[in-house]
């Protein structure tokens, strides 16, 4: 099969991830074919590693859509810079591979969906979390319905950051930073084990004057489902106690007949109850280990969908749902109300 050319948008730190641990894994689908970043000691670094003649290294965007000949590009900039990426690659008519979260304003996010949907191109977004074998297997052992349905799902991130740039330096700078370069991964994750979307949400984000943020670093929030489950998301970035950071996040589902446990040791728990004698039961539930994992995942589907094969679970308009979730928690903090999700993805998307 011919590889998929890709224009690598990009080369900071995630990016360089991508190139050096992701990608490679993907050499007999895949090829980047250039490389663009605004700062050239990154570009340089990852043009090197990647072995790209100066003349496919770019630090112009425009420049690099107009003479780059590719299949997609895969965009690994902050998220301000999203909705410029995106926009050129439906000009161009590129596929888009792109890290989450889709923007950092909902305005922009609409923007995307339009343009992808008017340009009949095919978008993906990272949502890396969902494919980690812990989550995975917590994902599995709620669809077996062992447990019985769902009831309630309960969501905790907590991470030290209370150093300056511990969470890399932008994110302690922009508004909402929490939300934006964190929760979305939560409240996908909880869209994601609920296998719903969520409908409804009330809470608030804050900062507090110790914090090393400027935005909003702290988050409360309820979720109201489609299929009824409550979800709940407690997300700190000055976490001064119990570490729940990044792969050792806690989420507990409390089923019809006993609950679903993972905290920071990453074991998957089974807690039951005898409702005649009252004993506790606790198993470990042994982890499935998916064929690719993490960003090798999406990145998989991405390529077989490409090639022809199926859409990807975290297409665009499926990652829409989590994105309106977060500008909605956003909007019910700032007006102290419930906000209903459902009807601004319908707004966006254009139907009545
Ligand atoms: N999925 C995950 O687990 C995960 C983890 C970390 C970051 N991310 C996401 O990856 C993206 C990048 O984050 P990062 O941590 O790599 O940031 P970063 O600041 O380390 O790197 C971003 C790079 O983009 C470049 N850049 C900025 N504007 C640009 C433009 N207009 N055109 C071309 N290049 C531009 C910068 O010069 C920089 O080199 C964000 O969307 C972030 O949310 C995802």
């Amino acid at each position: 099969m011919k590889k998929k050319r890709c224009l690598m948008i990009g080369a900071g730190g995630m990016a360089r991830g991508w190139i050096r641990n992701f990608y490679p894994n993907f050499a007999d689908r895949h090829e980047i074919v250039a490389l663009v970043d605004i700062a050239p000691k990154p570009l340089n670094e990852q043009g090197d590693f990647l072995g790209l003649p100066q003349n496919a290294r770019y630090t112009d965007l425009e420049k690099a859509f107009a003479e780059t000949e590719a299949d997609y590009c895969t965009i690994v900039t902050p998220p301000w810079a999203h909705r410029q990426c995106a926009q050129l690659a439906c000009a161009h008519h590129l596929h888009i591979l792109m890290e989450k979260p889709i923007a950092d304003t909902w305005e922009d996010v609409v923007a995307i969906y339009r343009a992808v949907k008017k340009a009949g191109i095919k978008c993906t977004v990272m949502q890396n979390y969902r494919y980690n074998p812990t989550m995975y297997t917590f994902r599995e052992v709620l669809r077996s319905q062992r447990l019985g349905q769902l009831n309630y799902l309960m969501g905790r991130f907590a991470a030290d950051y209370r150093t300056y740039a511990a969470w890399g330096a932008f994110r302690h700078e922009i508004p909402h930073s929490l939300l934006v370069e964190g929760g979305v991964h939560h409240l996908d994750m909880l869209r994601n084990l609920t296998g719903s979307r969520c409908v409804q949400i009330s809470g608030w984000e804050w900062n507090r004057p110790w914090s090393s943020f400027k935005g909003e670093s702290n988050a409360n929030y309820v979720m109201k489902m489609a299929n009824g489950v409550v979800a709940h998301y407690e997300g700190t970035c000055s976490g001064t106690g119990h570490q729940n950071s990044w792969h050792r996040e806690y989420y507990r589902a409390v089923c019809e007949k006993g609950e679903v446990v993972i905290d920071s040791d990453n074991i998957l728990r089974l807690v039951m109850r005898d409702n005649t004698t009252g004993a506790l039961t606790t198993e470990e539930v042994p982890l499935i280990q998916p064929p690719f994992q993490g960003h090798n995942y999406v990145i998989d589907a991405h390529l077989k969908w490409l090639a022809g094969g199926p859409k990807p679970e975290t297409v665009l308009e499926d990652n829409m749902q989590s994105n309106a979730t977060m500008f909605a928690a956003i909007e019910a903090s700032a007006k102290s109300k419930v906000v209903d999700v459902a009807a601004m993805v319908k707004k966006a998307a254009g139907r009545r």
